[in-house]
């Protein structure tokens, strides 16, 4: 039976366990580009152990950027920051995953901490948002989209193409397109935002179609080893917007084109939800369940799954495949370690680089004054869950004996 730390093999690529680091947007690029902030903070997730490492929603073009502050893969300059967080990613035994992006009529806005505001299109940091209908999200965004041309949707097919293609290009081995939270693949998908009266709206097919041909687009150009997985907005909580029921026979219709893997989110095209769900532990896990079970798909869901016991049960009890972590990736780079010892696995330092391991596993310490919390009193004295298979990256080091090391001159010993 899989649990949390077993691999997951998704076409041609193994995670060394189902614990994934969910994109997070950063508000920290310069010209789209990455740096060694990106490089340092994603590299100490997959050192922490982290199975698979996003970085963030990464635009397909300038405009489908949140703020100018934000990442992109539209220039070649910018490839050169994405190759140093591949490399870091991977050195450190993750798989390093992309999710291509474009914020339709949510984009053009301010950092959060700015206030988190959409700019006017004259804005010298704004700029004229485009989207399958012209209607303003409304509140803080209520400056009103251009409708997308039928030409200027086929491009944005060319742009997501060859943007996947780049990000292979430098060492992504993940691709995910980024279709939820109210942006431009969500938008299509939803009534609320979408009233074309052509090929691209009106009936589910019509308002699919914008994933489907996607979808094409970007599975033509890749390597037939690389997983293509979609974060969907699949449920708008609303009844005038996207539908569960409706999601889920579309999810169908992109396995059919190429879908390897289903990320279930939330919709995102108005703040008008009826039911409050991002507080719930497992808020879509249900549904994610439900497309793995009627689809038959591999399904990944986030929110609210950083209480180890909730992470490993819902891959125990089948009803997802991967976990992804926001807010407590953030939190805490080494969730997987800790996530381990708090769940009795045997051998939680084979997550990390061997030679870090080492000194974790030996330091002459007790271990809450090494920085990790105390092992709650229920898993103390447990039977071990299982044994987390050793998978950090191995450095090479001369041998050294056991027990005869030192820290700075002071002795170890060996742990059991
Ligand atoms: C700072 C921050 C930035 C985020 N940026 C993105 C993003 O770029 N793309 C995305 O799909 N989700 C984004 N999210 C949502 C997370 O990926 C995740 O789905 C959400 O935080 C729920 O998971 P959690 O409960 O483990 O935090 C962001 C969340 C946070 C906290």
């Amino acid at each position: 039976m899989p649990h949390l730390f077993s691999p997951l093999t998704i076409k041609g690529v193994t995670l060394r366990n189902r614990i994934g680091m969910s994109p997070m947007t950063m508000y920290r690029s310069v010209d789209g580009k990455m740096d060694d902030y990106h490089v340092s903070y994603l590299g100490a997730r997959a050192a922490g152990g982290f199975g698979l490492v996003f970085p963030e929603q990464i635009a397909i073009t300038p405009d489908g950027r949140t703020t100018v502050s934000c990442a992109g893969i539209y220039d070649e300059s910018q490839l050169e920051g994405l190759e140093r967080v591949c490399s870091i990613i991977s050195s450190m035994g993750g798989v390093p995953a992309i999710q291509l992006g474009h914020t339709g009529r949510k984009g053009s806005l301010v950092t959060p901490w700015e206030g988190g505001y959409m700019l006017p299109p004259d804005h010298p940091k704004g700029w004229q948002t485009k989207a399958p209908s012209a209607i303003a999200y409304g509140g803080d965004m209520p400056y009103a989209p251009e409708e997308l041309t039928v030409e200027e949707i086929h491009d944005l097919y060319r742009s997501y193409a060859r943007s996947a293609a780049w990000a292979v290009e430098v060492g992504f081995q993940w691709i995910e397109m980024h279709y939820a939270h109210g942006y431009l693949g969500s938008s299509f998908f939803s009534p609320i935002s979408n009233h074309r009266t052509d090929e691209y709206g009106g009936s589910l097919e019509n308002r699919a179609r914008f994933h489907l041909e996607a979808l094409d687009a970007v599975r033509a150009v890749l390597p037939e080893r690389i997983p293509l997985t979609m974060r969907l907005g699949s449920d708008d909580l609303n009844p005038a917007g996207t539908q569960f029921d409706d999601s889920v026979v579309a999810i169908g219709w992109m396995k059919e084109h190429g879908l390897d893997l289903a990320d279930l989110s939330f919709g995102g095209n108005t703040d008008d939800m009826h039911e409050m769900i991002f507080n719930q532990p497992r808020a879509f896990v249900e549904r994610a369940s439900r497309v793995r079970r009627e689809v038959g798909i591999p399904v990944a869901a986030s929110w609210n799954l950083g209480k180890p016991q909730n992470a490993d049960d819902v891959i125990k009890d089948g009803l997802i495949d991967l976990v992804l972590l926001g807010r407590p990736a953030l939190s805490n780079p080494h969730w997987p370690v800790w996530a381990a010892r708090e769940l009795g696995y045997d051998n939680p330092f084979g997550l990390v680089p061997e030679d870090w391991g080492w000194w974790l596993r030996n330091l002459r310490a007790d271990q809450e004054s090494i920085g990790f919390p105390a092992v709650s009193e229920e898993t103390q004295g447990a039977p071990a869950a299982a044994s987390v298979p050793t998978s950090g990256p191995k450095v090479a080091t001369a041998d050294v004996e056991p027990g005869a090391s030192t820290l700075d001159g002071i002795p170890l010993h060996d742990a059991a």
